[in-house]
């Protein structure tokens, strides 16, 4: 989708680049290198739209030093989102001092190397500022209140098709047929969601629309949950973990009472592709299949399981970018020492992210989040405890994560079959010892009917 970005990289050291080429393979974007910041603003022409500058800044003395190569790297690079790699004895108020310099980001020296917070930045600054629109979801002869863009193919560049306020004619439609997706900048993102919702469609089509949009949104306030929840160089503020906890819990609201009004909100979700890059992405899919599951079988309060669905897999991001292959293959037997005690601790991880960046948990949300890689057979983990003391939404979201590994695997974007929801089900039984078998055939007879 944006082939044509590149990623300039300021450093002469061999592993920082080699770590560098790692994220531009996985986002299948160009890479460029500068031994100095000289070499990058002497090379104006070739970087001057780059999307990305990563600085290395860890030999730097001085903060002054460290800001003054930012300043350079965003005069050259002005739509660049600049990334500053630090020692890892930069502080907060240092942090700081260098984000005003224009760093978008300040990372320390560990994180870089050994997890894979900068894959969320990446993708965050490549497809977080666009939203893919299905084709299919636009209504004819409406104006509409975004504006509409085509990614070209070739340059990797989007272009504006249709202006805010314009009407969609039928000879739109026809042209865009043979694309199937358009984009909008997220600014529009509200406008995007009234706009379906007013089109007062209540076709099964009309529902499916509306419930794509609430779920775009509810996937673009989580993006900035995780963002937040792994930022260690900016000091925590109570207001901003406040707001985007009541920001989320309101669009769980929102989300499952739409879901709750298609016949099959499985496909939906399953459909509705977003990018797939970190260990997190996937979290959006996994909170809405539990929170259905508790809306039906009547466990829990559902936006609740969603909101712990939601950070249970934040502590992931610790691991290290192969660890994360691995766990995203569910191969935990290539784990290395460190990333199988992360794994081990991921949900422990995750509770205590949320409460260091001041995101207000309820007490039954932590512990749900806490035990929800417990089992039955107590042969889970953190802590290995019994049916007694899990808390059943913690089962929810432990089926949903392997539903969508399961599902995302096996058949890619396509639909999933109730039979094969099934078999998936039946799965999880015969392999035992993880769930209630009472509650799998609840599950068993929710998906199938
Ligand atoms: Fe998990």
């Amino acid at each position: 989708m944006v082939a044509e970005s590149l990623i300039a990289v300021i450093s002469s050291d061999l592993k920082f680049r080699e770590r560098a080429n790692a994220i531009a393979e996985l986002f299948k974007i160009k890479i460029k290198y500068y031994d100095s910041v000289d070499k990058f603003s002497n090379s104006r022409d070739e970087v001057k739209d780059a999307v990305f500058v990563l600085v290395s800044a860890v030999n730097a003395k001085e903060v002054s030093e460290t800001a003054g190569l930012v300043q350079v790297a965003k005069v050259t690079s002005p739509q660049a989102n600049i990334a500053v790699v630090a020692h890892k004895k930069v502080d907060t108020a240092a942090a700081e001092i260098i984000k005003t310099s224009g760093a978008s980001i300040v990372m320390l020296e560990n994180e870089y190397f050994e997890n894979s917070k900068i894959e969320l930045v990446v993708s965050r600054k490549l497809y977080g500022e666009w939203i893919v629109v299905k084709t299919a979801d636009l209504v004819k002869d409406r104006p509409i209140n975004f504006t509409l863009y085509h990614l070209m193919p070739l340059n990797g560049r989007f272009l504006a098709i249709l202006q805010k306020g314009k009407i969609l004619d039928e000879t739109h439609l026809k042209s865009f047929d043979s694309v199937g997706e358009l984009y909008i900048k997220k600014e529009d993102l509200e406008n995007y969601k009234k706009y379906l919702i007013e089109s007062n469609d209540v076709s099964a089509e009309g529902l499916k629309r509306r419930c794509r949009a609430v779920y775009l949104s509810f996937v673009d306030s989580y993006k900035n949950l995780a963002m937040l929840l792994t930022d260690q160089s900016e000091a925590a503020s109570f207001d901003t973990g406040r707001e985007l906890f009541q920001q989320l819990t309101q669009m769980a609201e929102e989300l499952i009472a739409s879901l709750n009004r298609l016949r099959e909100p499985w496909l939906v979700i399953n459909n509705s592709g977003v990018e797939d890059f970190t260990a997190i992405d996937r979290a959006p899919a996994i909170s809405s299949y539990a929170g259905m599951f508790s809306m039906e079988l009547e466990i829990g309060e559902p936006e609740e399981v969603m909101i712990a669905a939601l950070i249970a897999d934040i502590g992931l991001l610790d691991l290290s970018p192969a660890g994360v292959l691995a766990v995203k293959e569910g191969n935990f037997a290539a784990l290395n020492e460190v990333d199988a005690r992360i794994y081990k601790q991921h949900s422990l991880i995750s509770v205590n992210k949320a409460l260091s960046r001041k995101v207000p948990i309820p007490e039954n949300v932590k512990n749900i989040i806490l035990c929800s890689h417990e089992r039955v057979d107590k042969k889970g983990f953190p802590n290995q405890i019994g049916l007694e003391k899990i808390p059943k939404e913690s089962f929810l979201v432990h089926f949903s994560e392997i539903l969508d590994q399961l599902t995302v695997l096996r058949f890619g974007k396509t639909r999933f079959t109730p039979e094969e929801a099934r078999q998936i089900v039946l799965q999880q039984e015969n392999t035992g010892g993880a769930f209630p078998p009472d509650m799998l055939a609840q599950i068993s007879k929710m998906m199938t009917s």
